[in-house]
């Protein structure tokens, strides 16, 4: 019922006015530009958040798409600099080649965060869909082995090969590694992830436990209760929590500077009374902030990986009381 309900909403959305999407998205997308990101974070930060920014846009067709990309992340770091914010990068590798011309693509996350790294500032690979799993999560360990540990990647919960991947993270990084872990937006086929929400939530939260327990920098990317519930009782039995210091005895040196060695991350317009309590009980609260001019391709494509989106977004809109931003 649920599935045919996000079918039709899914199918509808496709076809309303662009005006329509864009009064939708407004809540979930910063605006086209970088000003009115910052607009928002300069908001936001007034509820003790600290920010994640996403230049949107994925899977270019050509490499000299990726250009554009550079170049605007750079003004990115300009603007955290110059508005002195707490904010780090969010980046597609797609976006920046890695599909088209591997070589190149790694070329170019490697500059940038080599400028990032000139400004202290960290950058976070997303995780796309399977198809560049392997590679983006070969981009961060081969720029730790050349030194930059301003670099992390995301892993997703519902993929079964994602514990192994942080066996393999922990034995090549040890304790630079820094995760963000969620359950993964794209619907990957029944051969390599999980399909049913428990067995999501499950596995997301055995992921949680095992980056915390390989000392890792965790942040906890989800607005869903169970899993928070569970990163917060995993939290208490390590004995970590708001302004601890890391006592994890495998946290290592490289982790000082990352205070309690954990963060919630959420998305923009999503579940804000959530993360305000979480912030309130001193947790380091992160919001991703999309923007860029490609936010009607952006709403559309997230449907249409995952029409589960559409219902939430209904739900939203219907019943306010179930998300508020
Ligand atoms: P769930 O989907 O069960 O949502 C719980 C509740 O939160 C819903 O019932 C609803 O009320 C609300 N909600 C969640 N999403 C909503 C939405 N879009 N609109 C309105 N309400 C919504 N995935 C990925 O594959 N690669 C990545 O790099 C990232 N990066 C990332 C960063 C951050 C900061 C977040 C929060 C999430 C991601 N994700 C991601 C997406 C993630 O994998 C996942 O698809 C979503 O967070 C939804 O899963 P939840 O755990 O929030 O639970």
């Amino acid at each position: 019922m649920v599935g045919l309900f996000s079918r039709m909403i899914v199918a509808t959305t496709i076809r309303m006015p662009k005006w329509f999407v864009g009064w939708v998205s407004k809540r979930y997308v910063a605006g086209p530009n970088l000003e009115g990101a910052v607009k928002i974070m300069t908001r936001l930060q007034s509820e003790g958040a600290c920010f994640t920014i996403d230049v949107l846009g994925e899977d270019i067709s050509s490499i000299q798409e990726a250009e554009y990309f550079l170049s605007e992340y750079v003004e990115v770091i300009k603007a955290i600099t110059n508005n002195n914010l707490d904010a780090n990068l969010s980046i597609k590798p797609t976006a920046f080649g890695l599909l088209i011309d591997k070589s190149k693509g790694m070329e170019n996350i490697e500059e940038l965060v080599t400028i990032a790294k000139q400004h202290d500032i960290f950058v976070r690979l997303d995780m796309e869909d399977h198809r560049v799993t392997s590679d983006t999560i070969q981009v961060v360990i081969d720029l730790h082995e050349k030194g930059f540990t301003n670099v992390g990647t995301v892993l997703q919960g519902r993929l079964f090969r994602t514990i192994d991947d942080i066996n393999q993270l922990e034995q090549k990084l040890s304790s630079s590694a820094d995760y963000r872990i969620c359950k993964g937006i794209y619907l990957e086929p029944e051969s390599i992830s999980h399909t049913g929400y428990s067995q999501i939530v499950e596995a997301t939260n055995a992921c949680i436990d095992r980056m915390l327990d390989a000392g890792a920098y965790t942040a906890i990317a989800s607005h869903d209760v169970p899993v928070i519930k569970h990163t917060l009782a995993a939290l208490e039995s390590r004995k970590m929590g708001p302004n601890i210091e890391d006592p994890r005895n495998n946290a290592g040196p490289e982790r000082t500077h990352k205070g309690p060695g954990y963060e919630f991350q959420m998305l923009l317009g999503v579940r804000g009374p959530l993360r305000r309590k979480l912030a309130k009980q001193g947790h380091r609260t992160r919001v991703y902030i999309p923007y860029g001019e490609k936010w009607y391709e952006y709403s559309i494509r997230r449907l249409q990986e995952n029409p589960t989106i559409g219902t939430q977004i209904a739900k939203a809109f219907i019943m306010p009381w179930t998300n508020r931003p």
